[in-house]
């Protein structure tokens, strides 16, 4: 008996521990696990509005060589319960190696639903990984009829300046116990909204920028904490923004009286719900202490008259006057938002205290940026302090403002007295490293005093850096310019009274920015715009959202937004939809130009050309680098044809493909024609008229090296100069690497003297300057009237050191790197160089450098891609990876892992 027993517990034990270490055993083999799920390019997003909202995975493993074999996906209404019947859609086990963008199938999505979400996935290497975290999406309000609040406003007035901010708010009692609420909230105007005391959300500049009357984005809020058992209310404030705002010498484009809807849904435990919206039981006043706010000239605030408790149950707002109802307002053209909101990314100290030779009290923060400041201040009520904001100092170190041109950026704050005060400005941003501190300087704390940077909230996903330090200060102010112009919409600059949405612009930059940043949302929401301000002939106007008198527009590569940045983007995203989206847009501009042809030849309309380009001072042997306008349309016509070719055939239309092809074929002809010499001079010889002609192959192939030569020799007559513009800097390096001329695009870059990427760097930029030389050698300024120190166009020269000195490059024909180069080019005495870049699938990395004629890489490979790598010119003999093996020179396929290769270079 005893014996029996003793047995039996000995097997009992065993049991365990056999159990014990299966369970170890399955999670040692848990090699395979998914992770940064995210809906429509967002983790666990409230207001989706797609009927097919896109999941998408990242999958990590331990092993190398993996891909996906299968998915399977699950949602649910109910995150307690993935059962079957409870489901909103399953996928059932699908056999395929798609991790991006799978749509939803499922039920019918419901307003305001929340929707859970799961996937696992099986790979190549015979396992499973365990079903992912839950996620959610929730969906936003659908239809204008579910929208029940009224548009209300403070009364109709018509300001000639900058007014006060209308003040809004209702107070309202809860009943029962809250499980959750949410505030759906927009504003004709810019908005800030207060529950109870607190501030809703950590957004600025909502409810965003977009083309108001086309679509206006409203955001969804998860309130559940603010709102409390009892006595509740709201509060918001609206300031004019870009709506009403100063925007380039006018006012009032979009509309003359600020608006507010507001929606907040409470649903109690018991399954009922609430609705406070607002209506004429809202209470609305003007005297709050906000006295102007303006995008481009600042705030004024006189913190004598802040409304103590005004957002809260407390407060008793019988002064307030009704706020009137504005029925004729619509809500057909609400959207949800799909672009990341403005939120503040950094917090950065002054680097010095200057008294300028003027006597001027100066805060040099180190670095131009985009933001605000944020202060503490002690002193009497009705003292002011005033604090204006410059990029620069000028040759004499003093406070330099006169390339703001009228905008002012300008901050005015009255104390109330007593106790220490903190104050930044609600609706305006300020471009500056520098604030000049007027009024009551003493007041201000010194040693509190800080800069806050804010932009769209993009995640980081690139970073770039080699052995050569200017080239890093370099990829710094790229960076940096890109921050302070993705402010809701992509701007030419941040600090005058301009920051407009300029499409020639984005269109230059937008592959440089998706390498540093995830700029996918940032784009859907912008190129929506895009279409929707497009003009009935096809052109697309100059910028968006377009605010100019009349229909100005259709410019040569400015115009070819609506091809080039849809194409770039499903380059980097993968993402078909874009295509889709925006394939009417496409094909209507291009029938301008078409409609403005001449047998295949663009050949009217007014356009900017080579922006910028160079152009020496007493310019008397015509060195000044000008390139017919007429012969940039025609290389921007024929590339916009070209891309459309790319998109019709990614979409399967194959005649549309076909009639692109001849239409394209028409272009080239005509160009030759008109523009090309027997003996293959172009009829400009500047080098954008060579880059333009060769990097959208206008030239038959024979041509090319002849065309490729003469760029050079146009560089080499510069003394190894650029000389180009907006319109051909992008593609200058690009097309003397693909030509074989590496080590002149090295040149190019590592010049240090005027005209030069290096020539700002070496004069102190903390970003990229509109102008080549906006500070000249001499320390005196371009042309007040144009000169900024904050414009990304020629930071575009980012995308070609991502992808020939780092060497990582998307594939044409399996783009969103599914399939992807690496392909470093090492040049320039460069003996190091590093970049990561978070691609949809996970991190691609590629990092090298040069030791005794050895040249290491590492690379490393996301699972579910494969990465051929492309050797450098200059390597000899065989290439071996980490174990020693042999690679082939060309077609090496790597796939998902770290690799590291090793070969000797010339
Ligand atoms: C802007 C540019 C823009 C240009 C049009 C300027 O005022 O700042 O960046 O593209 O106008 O040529």
């Amino acid at each position: 008996m005893y014996v029996l027993n003793s047995y039996s517990k000995i097997q009992k034990s065993l049991w365990i521990v056999l159990i014990f270490c299966t369970v170890l055993n399955v999670k040692a083999k848990e090699s395979l696990s998914l992770y940064d799920l995210t809906c429509e390019y967002q983790v666990n997003p409230l207001g989706i509005d797609q009927s097919h909202p896109r999941l998408s995975w990242k999958i990590r493993s331990d092993e190398m060589d993996v891909f996906q074999t299968a998915y399977e996906i699950r949602v649910t209404t109910d995150p307690k319960s993935f059962v079957h019947k409870g489901l909103s859609w399953t996928s059932g086990k699908v056999s395929s190696d798609q991790s991006v963008h799978i749509a939803y199938q499922g039920n019918e999505l419901k307003s305001g639903q929340r929707y859970y979400w799961q996937v696992r996935i099986w790979d190549n290497k015979g396992h499973a990984s365990s079903w992912s975290t839950v996620n959610f999406w929730e969906m936003g309000l659908l239809a204008p009829s579910d929208w029940k609040a009224k548009w209300i406003q403070y009364t109709k007035d018509t300001p000639k300046a900058s007014g006060p901010s209308p003040m809004f708010r209702k107070a309202w009692n809860t009943n029962g116990k809250i499980k959750q609420a949410r505030l759906y909230i927009t504003s004709y105007g810019l908005y800030e909204a207060y529950i109870n005391g607190k501030r809703v959300g950590d957004a600025y500049f909502t409810p965003g920028w977009t083309s108001f009357h086309k679509q206006l984005q409203y955001q969804v809020y998860d309130v559940s904490s603010l709102v409390k058992s009892g006595d509740n209310a709201i509060g918001v404030s609206l300031g004019d923004g870009w709506f009403r705002g100063n925007l380039m010498g006018g006012r009032n484009f979009w509309g003359k009286d600020l608006s507010l809807l507001a929606q907040l849904v409470i649903e109690y435990t018991n399954g009922e719900q609430q609705l406070i919206i607002s209506d004429d039981s809202w209470k609305t006043s003007l005297n709050g202490p906000i006295l102007l706010s303006d995008i481009y000239d600042g705030e004024r605030y006189d913190a004598r008259k802040e409304i103590a408790n005004w957002s809260t149950a407390e407060y008793n707002a019988q002064q307030w006057q009704p706020a009137l109802v504005n029925d004729t307002l619509s809500y057909e053209h609400l959207i949800s938002s799909a672009a990341p909101l403005v939120k503040t990314q950094e917090h950065i100290k002054p680097v010095k205290i200057i008294t300028t030779p003027k006597g001027e009290k100066v805060i040099d923060f180190g670095q131009n940026l985009v933001g605000w400041v944020n202060f503490h201040v002690k002193g009497q009520a009705g003292d002011s302090v005033v604090i204006s904001h410059a990029e620069v100092l000028d040759k004499e170190g003093n406070f330099y403002i006169e390339n703001l041109r009228r905008a002012k950026q300008q901050l005015t704050y009255t104390l109330k007295g007593g106790a220490e005060e903190h104050y930044h400005p609600h609706f305006s941003f300020q471009g500056f490293r520098y604030i000049k501190i007027d009024g009551a300087k003493e007041l201000i704390d010194l040693a509190n005093i800080e800069a806050v940077v804010l932009h769209s909230d993009m995640q980081q996903t690139g970073t770039f850096e080699t052995s050569n330090a200017l080239i890093n200060q370099l990829q710094h102010n790229i960076q940096w310019g890109q921050k302070g112009n993705f402010v809701d919409v992509p701007t030419d600059c941040p600090q005058r009274d301009e920051r407009l949405g300029w499409t020639g612009d984005a269109q230059a930059f937008f592959t440089t920015a998706a390498y540093n940043r995830d700029v996918a949302g940032f784009f859907i929401k912008w190129l929506k715009d895009v279409k929707a301000d497009q003009f009935k002939s096809g052109a697309i106007p100059h910028v968006v959202p377009y605010m100019f008198n009349g229909e100005q527009g259709g410019s040569a590569g400015w115009a070819d937004v609506a091809t080039i940045i849809p194409w770039n983007f499903y380059q980097v995203y993968g993402d078909e939809q874009i295509l889709k989206d925006q394939y009417t847009s496409m094909v209507n501009w291009v029938q301008f130009m078409t409609d403005n042809s001449t047998d295949g030849l663009w050949n009217k309309g007014w356009h900017f050309g080579d922006w910028l380009f160079y152009v020496p001072n007493d310019d008397r042997d015509g060195r000044a680098a000008i390139t017919d306008k007429y012969l940039i349309a025609q290389c921007f016509y024929a590339h916009s044809a070209q891309l459309m070719i790319n998109a019709a055939s990614v979409l399967h239309k194959s005649d549309d493909k076909q009639r692109y092809e001849q239409l394209l074929e028409k272009i080239k002809k005509a160009f030759l024609h008109e523009f090309v010499t027997p003996s293959g001079r172009l009829v400009s010889s500047s080098q954008t008229a060579y880059v333009l002609a060769l990097n959208f192959d206008l030239l038959p192939e024979n041509m090319r090296a002849e065309a490729a030569k003469r760029l050079v020799e146009n560089i080499r007559s510069y003394d190894n100069h650029l000389t180009t513009g907006f319109l051909g800097t992008p593609y200058l390096c690009h097309v003397l690497s693909r030509f074989g001329y590496l080590d002149v695009a090295y040149q190019l870059l590592l010049q240090e003297t005027y005209p030069s990427w290096l020539y700002p760097v070496k004069m102190g930029a903390t970003t990229i300057w509109e102008r080549w030389d906006g500070i000249k050698p001499d320390g005196t300024f371009q042309n007040k009237d144009m000169n900024s120190f904050n414009h990304y166009a020629y930071g575009a020269i980012g995308d070609w050191m991502y992808k020939n000195i780092a060497g990582i490059q998307p594939d044409e024909i399996i783009p969103g790197y599914k399939q992807f180069r690496i392909a470093p080019k090492p040049g320039g005495e460069i003996t190091s160089a590093k970049a990561d870049f978070e691609s949809v699938y996970g991190k691609i990395s590629s990092s090298w450098r040069i030791e005794n004629n050895t040249m290491h890489l590492e690379i490393e490979v996301p699972p579910n891609t494969k990465a051929k790598l492309v050797f450098p010119d200059i390597k000899t003999g065989e290439a071996k990876d980490e174990k020693g093996k042999t690679l082939a020179d060309q077609d090496e396929w790597l796939t998902s892992g770290k690799h590291s290769v090793t070969f000797n270079v010339k």
